[in-house]
């Protein structure tokens, strides 16, 4: 029986994972990475990127003014393996992605009073948050993420193909407001690091994040994301302006929002984005969006994305079995690795999928206890 290619060992290193997934793929090297990439890039621009648009408000040769960022870090870069997460891919330089009327129009929407009141969420980390207000209330974002031209900007960064994680996920907002200054959580062990944090240290929930600046930030100063790297150092990647964005695999990097000073408002939006493949697997955990969401939309659509991936694999797998039955020769190494891996998988699902009752509305600041810890620690 053929083995399919279906388990592939990225992300973090978890010795009962890593034991049942063979890993088809060769990591390349920063050079060879940051080589592909500009090839890449230089197609785009050149116009090699005849794909049909959906939607009817999102116009991608208006709206999207994408330019290549001046640099992609690899987790090479940074101290990690290439191996550590789900592509060799660390963090982007600001890019230009979006027009100054693309981020207007996004602006408008996120700003509609109805959607302030409905979906608006305050934590012990952030004073407000608004989510899950997509497609219904906001079908220009929707469709500007998930337009085939956008996903394939991201992916090409990103060193993956990528596909927004859910729909709950699209266009989550982080507003700050002016002079105040939020502590990840009284208990946190605090480090000089931390003095400019407006959310300490931490990893994300979700594999990939495009973090979009849709405010303006002339005078405006500080605002990076601090990245510790796989020796410790601390590494500041530049804020972006309004329009351009940042990519970060920010579920494999312990990183922190630096506060940005200057007074005015700073609006960000934050898609976060998986592997496209149901073939790679999932480290998603919900811990970091649980209490600031509403537990039936979440819930809900990361058990739908999960089971399609995991109806995929069965479908596969099931015509192998198929198949080799015919031949007369079941490969019994394969159907347990299949099997060993379904179970993780859909046990490690089980584990997100917190009772409502036990879940502490506004209580994310736990995550950044964690992050602090590990960097103490390690
Ligand atoms: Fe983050």
């Amino acid at each position: 029986m053929a083995t399919p290619d279906v388990y592939v060992q990225l992300g973090t290193p978890d010795p009962l994972f890593s034991k049942i997934i063979n890993s088809p793929r060769l990591n390349p090297s920063p050079k060879e990475t940051q080589e592909s990439l500009k090839r890449s890039f230089a197609k785009y621009l050149a116009g090699d990127n005849m794909l049909s648009p959906v939607g009817k408000l999102f116009n991608p040769s208006k709206h999207l003014t994408f330019e290549e960022p001046s640099y992609v870090h690899t987790m090479e870069d940074i101290g990690y393996p290439s191996s550590n997460g789900v592509s060799p891919i660390a963090v982007s330089e600001p890019f230009r992605l979006f027009s100054e009327e693309a981020v207007n129009i996004m602006r408008d929407e996120i700003l509609d009073p109805e959607v302030q009141e409905k979906y608006s969420y305050t934590s012990d980390i952030a004073p407000r948050q608004i989510r899950g207000y997509a497609p219904k209330y906001a079908k220009f974002i929707f469709e500007a993420w998930k337009h085939p031209e956008t996903l394939s900007i991201i992916s090409k960064i990103a060193g993956v193909e990528l596909v927004p994680v859910m729909d709950y996920e699209i266009g989550h907002i982080n507003m700050s407001v002016p002079g105040a200054k939020i502590k990840c959580n009284k208990d946190a062990p605090v480090t000089e690091d931390d003095e400019e944090a407006i959310v300490g240290w931490h990893r994300d929930s979700y594999p990939f994040v495009c973090v979009l600046m849709m405010s303006d930030t002339t005078g405006m100063v500080g605002g990076e994301t601090a990245l510790r790297t796989g020796t410790g150092e601390i590494k500041k990647v530049r804020g972006p302006s309004k329009g351009c964005a940042v990519v970060l695999q920010g579920r494999y990097i312990d990183h922190q929002a630096l506060k940005a000073f200057g007074g005015q408002e700073r609006i960000t939006m934050v898609t976060s984005f998986r592997p496209r493949s149901p073939r790679v697997r999932d480290d998603t955990v919900l811990n970091t969006v649980r209490p600031i969401s509403n537990l039936s939309d979440l819930y809900g659509q990361a058990v739908e994305y999960q089971l399609e991936n995991a109806e995929s694999r069965i479908r596969d797998m099931l015509r192998n079995v198929r198949e080799s039955m015919k031949a007369g020769a079941t490969d019994v190494q394969s159907i347990k690795s299949f099997l060993d891996f379904e179970i993780k998988t859909l046990s490690h699902l089980n584990k997100e999928i917190v009772e409502e009752s036990m879940v502490k509305k506004g209580f994310v600041g736990e995550v950044c206890v964690a992050g602090n810890k590990r960097n103490k620690v390690e």
